[in-house]
């Protein structure tokens, strides 16, 4: 997999030094509650392995797909949501762990309907964030690194499926999304 890289934008340990901050500071601030954590499926799944064990407070698991890009690499703008957990959130302080917030579309459409069903509180905790590709005014409570508008997979982050299981976040060859 990493000959199909460009160049590698965060490398392994530097993920883990940050991941470890962010839980801290989840820790810190939701002192005495038990959050419900939701992972947004399937791209935060590595994001919030690591996340959860780096938080030294009581929280609750949950899942949740949401999907707006097919196999292409720009957002379609189009979100949608294949499980719901009305029940699960009313009165709850909920963290959505996101991989990447790039147009906002899928974060600001996830919050806004969270928001109508009861929750108590409700911050997003991003692993990465991508401003120059924003067009919502949503952003991220939490966010591990701000990256320019490139490309990237890795550490959870795909390209057609492939690349969630390589340990960096790298940027791709552009030759190997244009075959
Ligand atoms: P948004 O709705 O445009 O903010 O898109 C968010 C989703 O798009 C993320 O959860 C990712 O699944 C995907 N995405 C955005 N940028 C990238 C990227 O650079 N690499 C891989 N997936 C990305
Ligand atoms: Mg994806």
């Amino acid at each position: 997999m990493r000959n199909d890289m460009k160049t590698i934008l965060i490398d392994r340990e530097a993920i883990k030094k940050r991941v470890s901050e962010l839980g801290k500071e989840i820790a810190r601030d939701y002192q005495g509650e038990t959050p419900l954590l939701i992972c947004i499926l399937k791209g935060s799944i590595v994001f919030y392995a690591d996340l959860v064990r780096e938080i030294d407070i009581p929280v609750h698991f949950e899942f949740m797909t949401a999907s707006s890009y097919g196999s292409a690499t720009v957002s379609s703008g189009v979100v949608k949501i294949v499980s719901e957990l009305d029940n699960k959130i009313a009165g709850r302080h909920v963290i959505l762990v996101e991989d990447i917030v790039d147009s906002g579309r899928t974060i600001a459409y996830i919050k806004n309907d969270m928001l109508t069903k009861g929750v108590k509180s409700l911050k997003v905790c991003a692993l990465l964030d991508k401003p120059d590709r924003r067009v919502t005014d949503v952003k991220a409570d939490y966010c591990g690194f701000v990256i320019p508008d490139e490309f990237v997979v890795g550490y959870g982050l795909d390209y057609d499926q492939k690349y969630r299981n390589f340990p960096d976040i790298g940027i791709l060859k552009p030759e190997v999304y244009q075959k």
